[in-house]
């Protein structure tokens, strides 16, 4: 993490205050964040991201304690909760019918997406504002999520009031999304904590929803992480005329990123999204047809890469 000026927590907390926007740093991607009891302060976040509006956003919360004000935690809930929190896990839970948040929050939804992200200038952020806050990740709508203060400069620029600026995101991919109805788990989203160690603690098989065809968790368009540039995926070798993203060793090529030389599946998530912008700028740059990704293992946060590298493979429109 870079070095932090303390004066600029409370900066930001004044402008979450009147319902302006912050992007934060998180240990997953950065987000974009607002105070999620505030309708107008909820609404920009749509119009900066030039998202649909009846995209449900996650809210984020120092902690549990935070979080039992606006969702009902089953013994399930708090159990998973314990187990990840702060970390890169986020539960779809009931919503209160006292709970003070924004509506536009869940877009409808009877149920809340809440996380309490593990990184020091986001819960500072979110103590000194003392509320949730609600935030995307703070890219425009349909590319790829940002990793670093320069990607959210790059992609939202002047839409948003104030950037935090925390260094490259340590796990580089989103949360892991779980659905928890009383004692029964969904894996709505692979992403930061394996399935494998969710279902340590759950005691067992977490089933997966296969969220892109439901309207339930209607951020998991197929598209949704989208570069410019083509990408083929399980490439063996890129063409002369291809950018190659690698994964452990691989053969040379002028327009290679390796996510990990080790086959470190922890490293090439943290890797995932930074070489990709990289690689389709390169595209651009020298006129390549596409970028050729080699196949990454099917187990830990591979899930997770392999799930982000088929929706940036995707047809879109
Ligand atoms: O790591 C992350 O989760 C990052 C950082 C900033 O925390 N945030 C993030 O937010 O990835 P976003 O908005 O890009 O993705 C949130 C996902 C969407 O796919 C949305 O549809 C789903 O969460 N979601 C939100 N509320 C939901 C709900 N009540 N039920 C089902 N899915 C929900
Ligand atoms: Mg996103």
């Amino acid at each position: 993490m870079k070095e932090f000026d303390p004066n600029i927590i409370d900066e930001a907390a004044a402008i979450i205050d009147r319902g302006g926007l912050v992007a934060i740093p998180t240990e997953t991607v950065y987000g974009l964040a607002a105070d999620a009891t505030n309708d107008k302060a909820v609404a920009r976040i749509y119009e900066a991201k030039g998202r649909p509006q009846f995209n449900p956003l996650i809210i984020h919360v120092a902690g549990p304690e935070m979080a039992q004000r606006y969702v009902s935690f089953s013994p399930l809930a708090e159990k998973l909760s314990d187990a990840f929190w702060p970390g890169p896990l986020t539960l779809v839970l009931p919503r209160r019918p006292d709970s003070t948040l924004s509506l536009l929050v869940s877009a409808g939804l009877e149920t809340v997406a809440v996380r309490a992200p593990n990184h020091p200038i986001a819960q500072a952020l979110i103590r000194k504002a003392d509320r949730p806050l609600a935030a995307p990740s703070a890219n425009r709508s349909g590319s790829i999520s940002p990793t670093t203060a320069q990607h959210v400069r790059e992609s939202l620029g002047a839409r948003v009031d104030l950037i935090l600026d925390g260094g490259p995101c340590p796990v580089g991919l989103e949360s892991t999304i779980v659905k928890v109805d009383g004692d029964h788990a969904v894996l709505l989203r692979p992403g930061g904590v394996a399935r494998e160690n969710i279902e340590r603690v759950t005691g067992a098989p977490l089933k997966i929803q296969k969220s892109s065809d439901r309207p339930e968790a209607p951020g998991m368009l197929a598209s949704h992480y989208a570069p410019n540039a083509k990408l083929r995926l399980n490439a063996d070798a890129p063409a002369s005329n291809e950018a190659f993203l690698a994964f452990g060793t691989a053969p040379a090529h002028p327009h290679r990123l390796n996510l990990s030389e080790a086959g470190d599946l922890t490293e090439a998530a943290a890797n995932l999204f930074a070489h990709l912008r990289a690689l389709d700028a390169i595209c651009a740059e020298y006129g390549l047809k596409g970028i050729a990704a080699a196949s990454v293992p099917h187990e830990g946060l591979g899930e997770a890469i392999n799930d982000r590298l088929a929706r940036a493979a995707a047809p879109r429109n």
